[in-house]
């Protein structure tokens, strides 16, 4: 492992800086304690900071000395989780029913990290800039932060983003090209029949049946209608229906999530599900509203960019330690919208197992969303090692 010795000497600082945002953690768009903190940070350092896109997000920008030449992207999220901390140890948070239980405490201060040596190493040619993005978790902060001319602002060639990955060894990197997260929708389906006696069916339409049948059909839209080869997720996971035993209640809902690699099987899916639902309440004498929401689009990695960012990985940790083809997951992210706009790729870097865990962390799994969770600070000089080396080798690249 290459590490940069001025990068560990900040190690302190930089740690410390992670441990205070853990212990105040803040959600989707109430990032104000933490922009703060980002922007003295960046300042300090003698950073260009700009406020304010996507209500909290913060960017930092570094010109080099060596004159004009390509712009980069490089990406942290903000937010926490609203999620009770079982942890113990200092710095778990002080907040009730908040909790960086996403590690995004530590995308933060790696990229920092990051910040802080470049801003000491101005020896390139070009612009680096450092996205500070609020709301990963379901606000669709990356989306917003572009809404409000992220990249007509700040221009860039290519964008980059990193998430901790628990499971993956310390010292691991994993990555791949095209999708490597999925799209992520959710749908509402609300059954309308006639409501009555249960003793006396034959009087009613029952939309408790119906549903069940659509609950039921639904799922043929993954056996029998994607192309096996093709991955999608649909879970129903919301079944809501009546107040008693002996009466027949006039609606029902059902609702879940739909998680697809690409905006083809999304579309097919939409589709089915629309019909499914609408005929086979129309069967038996019901009839369904069916709402389906885009969240977030698949993260789909540029094969390019994706290259380029594998050869960086084997640099820093040596080509053992780099997987080029890592399965993609269900998971979503919202660095996928940045990834329409821009080229790029996003990258897991291995979060260990939980052993880092100080004493007094919580008996569950160090998994992400996990209330034992903790961000392994051992991965604070790699992180930014990283990013300092993307940067330096991107924008010296011709
Ligand atoms: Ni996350």
């Amino acid at each position: 492992m290459k590490l940069l010795p001025e990068v560990l000497e900040s190690v302190d600082l930089i740690k410390a800086i992670r441990r205070d945002i853990h212990a105040h953690p803040e959600l989707c768009f109430q990032e104000n304690r933490t922009a703060d903190k980002v922007a003295q940070q960046l300042e300090s350092w003698g950073i260009q900071i700009h406020r304010g896109l996507g209500k909290t997000g913060v960017v930092g920008t570094i010109t080099g000395t060596q004159g004009a030449g390509k712009s980069l992207g490089l990406r942290a999220d903000m937010d926490a989780l609203p999620l009770q901390e079982h942890n113990q140890f200092e710095h778990a948070s002080k907040h009730d029913g908040k909790m960086h239980a996403c590690g995004h405490d530590g995308h933060v201060a790696m990229l920092l990290g990051a910040a802080e040596y470049l801003s000491k190493h101005r020896d390139f040619k070009g612009t680096v800039h450092f996205i500070f993005q609020p709301a990963e978790e379901g606000g669709g902060g990356a989306r917003e932060m572009i809404k409000d001319g992220l990249f007509q602002l700040f221009p860039c060639d290519a964008v980059f983003g990193m998430h901790n990955w628990p499971g993956m060894s310390v010292g691991e990197f994993g990555v791949t090209p095209g999708p490597m997260m999925a799209s992520s929708n959710e749908f509402v389906i609300t059954v309308k029949g006639k409501g009555g006696h249960a003793a006396l069916p034959h009087n009613s339409a029952d939309p408790v049946f119906s549903a069940t049948q659509i609950a039921s059909s639904l799922q043929s839209i993954i056996t029998r209608n994607k192309r096996p080869i093709d991955a999608a997720v649909l879970s129903i996971t919301q079944f809501h229906a009546g107040d008693a035993s002996n009466i027949i209640p006039d609606s029902a809902w059902l609702g879940g999530t739909v998680r697809t690699f690409t905006h083809e099987v999304l579309d097919l899916i939409e589709t089915r599900l629309r019909h499914i639902a609408t005929t086979v309440a129309q069967g038996f004498d019901c009839e369904a509203d069916v709402e389906f929401l885009r969240n977030y689009p698949p993260t789909i990695n540029h094969p390019k960019e994706t290259e380029f960012a594998i050869e960086v990985m084997k640099n820093l940790v040596g080509e053992a330690h780099v997987n080029p083809r890592i399965d993609p997951t269900m998971g979503a992210e919202d660095f996928a919208f940045m990834l329409q706009e821009k080229p790029g790729c996003y990258v897991f870097i291995g979060n260990g197992d939980g052993d880092h865990r100080s004493q007094g962390h919580g008996l569950g799994p160090c998994q992400l969303h996990n209330p034992c969770y903790d961000f392994n600070d051992a991965l604070l000089p790699l992180g930014s090692s990283y990013w300092v080396n993307l940067t330096q080798q991107y924008l010296s690249a011709k």
